[in-house]
């Protein structure tokens, strides 16, 4: 093949090669082969990659994707990559860190109105709860992170908690007494345990497995799905179904990336956040059924509570309300009346 030949074919070969990676990438992505992002953004997520939450963390980075024609790129971090909830959320209010999935157990300690929402035995059901998010009572909560330098984006949906030991069943508040249970890093929750008699040992959540495992704690308290993605059914067999909370988690951005974007980005941001709080709720029903009926398919030791074993818990836990939501009496009173 002489010069000429050899340089007309490998112009052809590159020209088809470069139509197939344009073909192939329009199929993943709406987005023209020489976009590069605008943005690269980050979202720290503290749950494993099958969580209902770090999916609906890739559900929304992949909408933004495709939405901005690939002008926004996000990359998740899961399994706390980018810290623990305490620390992430003081890097979203400084910038450090755009997006994150966090429980409200940790927001509450930076916005104080958010102790309300992480009350015990505040929800009737979990449509109650889905009732007072959804509504007006959601839209308000969701305004005051602006005070602290975040925006809320979303409500997702984390199921009920409840507690579990390594070798102590619970039918009773006696039977907390002494024992060393891991509450998550709030307030709250430290003084509500220690009210009912246990020794609250405040710990991130990726350390709670070795805990229970090394006895530095006797139990704790989750919903099912994060105690089985956590495994912390091997170390804590006895659990109480006594769903004594139902605590929202939400999405959150930072609020010194908000005020870079546009409004048009803004829109389609809020938009995506929405569809993948859908997604996630869809997961998360569907997860929480299979998680229990795994756990015990796995030889978890369940015991339910009876009407009046449930009603003992709550009336042990009327004073925190006074103690921690005294000034929030109106906001707890409007919870209760939406049916
Ligand atoms: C839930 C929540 C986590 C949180 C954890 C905890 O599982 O999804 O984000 O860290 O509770 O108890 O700390």
């Amino acid at each position: 093949m002489n010069v000429k030949k050899a340089f007309e074919v490998c112009i052809l070969v590159s020209l088809i090669a470069g139509a197939v990676i344009c073909c192939r990438r329009k199929e993943t992505h709406p987005v023209s082969a020489n976009t590069a992002p605008e943005y690269v953004l980050t979202y720290a997520e503290n749950q494993s990659e099958g969580h209902p939450t770090t999916q609906g963390a890739y559900r929304f980075a992949e909408l933004v994707y495709e939405k901005t024609n690939g002008r926004i790129k996000i990359k998740v971090h899961p399994n706390a990559e980018l810290g623990d909830e305490v620390s992430v959320i003081a890097q979203v209010r400084f910038g450090g860190i755009d997006f994150t999935r966090t429980s409200i157990m940790t927001v509450s300690d930076v916005v104080p109105q958010f102790n309300v929402l992480q009350l015990p035995y505040l929800y009737r059901s979990s449509e109650h709860m889905w009732k007072v998010l959804d509504g007006e009572i959601g839209q308000e909560f969701m305004s005051y992170l602006d005070d602290y330098d975040m925006k809320g984006l979303s409500w997702y949906d984390a199921g009920a908690r409840n507690f579990y030991t390594v070798n102590r069943k619970i039918t009773g508040v006696e039977d907390l007494k002494e024992l060393k249970i891991r509450v998550a890093e709030s307030n709250m929750m430290e003084v509500w345990i220690s009210e009912l008699g246990a020794e609250a040992v405040p710990l991130p959540f990726s350390e709670v497995y070795s805990a229970l495992e090394t006895g530095r704690i006797d139990g704790a308290e989750n919903n099912w799905p994060s105690y089985i993605s956590m495994s912390h059914n091997k170390v804590a067999r006895y659990v109480t179904v006594d769903e004594h909370s139902r605590i929202p988690e939400m999405q959150v951005v930072s609020k010194s990336t908000w005020n870079q974007l546009s409004e048009e980005d803004r829109e389609i941001i809020q938009e995506c956040a929405q569809l993948s709080a859908e997604y996630e709720r869809v997961l998360w029903n569907q997860q929480e059924k299979k998680s229990r009926e795994r756990m015990e398919r796995l030889g978890c030791i369940v015991t339910e509570l009876s009407p009046e074993e449930t009603e003992e818990f709550r009336s042990a836990s009327e004073q925190i309300y006074e103690q921690f939501c005294g000034e929030y009496k109106d906001i707890i009173d409007r919870i209760a009346a939406v049916d």
